[in-house]
């Protein structure tokens, strides 16, 4: 099946069989079956936030395909001194063949996709992570072969990497089961849209229901980019949602993190480091999955 979406705002802009496609290609161009390049295509990549991982895999992805990719950070372009989105989205859809873009608001996202007439990748809103859903996805086809009967336990914030899990998780087929703080799940409209999508994650209420008969236990930062200022009400709140030895004792769960990985909060050092961990592949992944989707979306 060929990608007809144009742009990935969220992992649900793609149907079903669009993201097994990219995924197929993600996992084709990691074994080094599929030789399509990307030759004088250029990616514009634009970050208001920092970045280790999407800037570095988008960055080698386009190189590894023939094309270039350039970054604009926030004090590299006018955007971060107050030039309208809508203006940026414009001038470098001129330019470029695509845009990544890492931005604090979604409706800004939405913004630069209604404005440039090329694609637009989601690199991280406070809404959604899709990016990073797909090598999660991927992550999880080469652990287990496959989604069916895996079940995925995300214990910690309802932020923007589990709530564009949930969605890929519902259009995967995967199984999904969500507990957090009860201020702090996935929001409602991303719970409708899991559910249109015919597989809505199982809510529980604590932590240790969530691990005892996961495959995997994901989790992420309980503090995120642009939440300094609410740190300790949030660091109060989290607490017993650590993922640490003790809660995965019981079981023999692979355990998953974004990354980047606040050790003593949300996960502790003992757990990254061992051997049941998927972290390392996962961050990996993100070079292979952003492969994949920016041969489908461009080639
Ligand atoms: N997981 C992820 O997006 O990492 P970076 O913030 O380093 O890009
Ligand atoms: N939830 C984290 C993810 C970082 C990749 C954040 O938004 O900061």
């Amino acid at each position: 099946m060929s990608v007809e979406t144009t742009d990935l705002l969220d992992v649900d802009d793609l149907t079903a069989g669009e993201l097994e496609t990219v995924l197929d290609r993600a996992a084709a161009i990691k074994a080094g079956e599929d030789d399509t390049d990307l030759t004088r295509r250029t990616l514009a990549m634009v970050f208001e936030k920092p970045s280790t991982r999407t800037r570095t895999s988008f960055e080698t992805a386009m190189t590894r395909l023939g094309g270039h990719a350039i970054f604009l950070g926030p004090n590299d372009i006018h955007l971060g001194r107050g030039e309208p989105i809508k203006d940026t989205a414009r001038a470098l859809a001129g330019y470029a063949d695509a845009i990544m873009a890492r931005l604090f608001d979604h409706s800004a996202a939405e913004t630069l996709a209604t404005y440039a007439d090329v694609p637009v990748i989601n690199g991280l809103t406070d809404d959604a992570h899709p990016c990073q859903t797909l090598a999660d996805l991927l992550t999880v086809r080469e652990a287990f072969g496959g989604f069916e009967d895996v079940t995925v336990a995300w214990i910690g914030d309802g932020n923007n990497v589990a709530q564009s899990f949930v969605l890929g998780a519902a259009l995967a087929g995967l199984d999904c089961t969500v507990t957090a703080p009860p201020a702090y799940g996935i929001d409602g409209d991303v719970l409708d849209r899991a559910a249109e999508l015919g597989r809505s994650p199982t809510l529980v209420d604590d932590p240790e229901t969530a691990a005892a008969d996961a495959d995997v236990v994901y989790t992420d930062v309980w503090v995120s980019m642009g939440e300094e200022d609410i740190r300790d009400e949030k660091l109060s709140a989290f607490d017993g949602y650590q993922v640490n030895a003790d809660l995965l004792a019981g079981g023999d769960a692979r355990v998953m993190h974004c990354l980047p990985a606040h050790r003593g909060e949300e996960i502790t050092d003992d757990v990254i480091e061992d051997d049941r961990t998927l972290i390392w592949r996962q961050a990996e992944n993100r070079l292979h999955a952003q492969a994949g989707l920016l041969v489908e979306l461009l080639a």
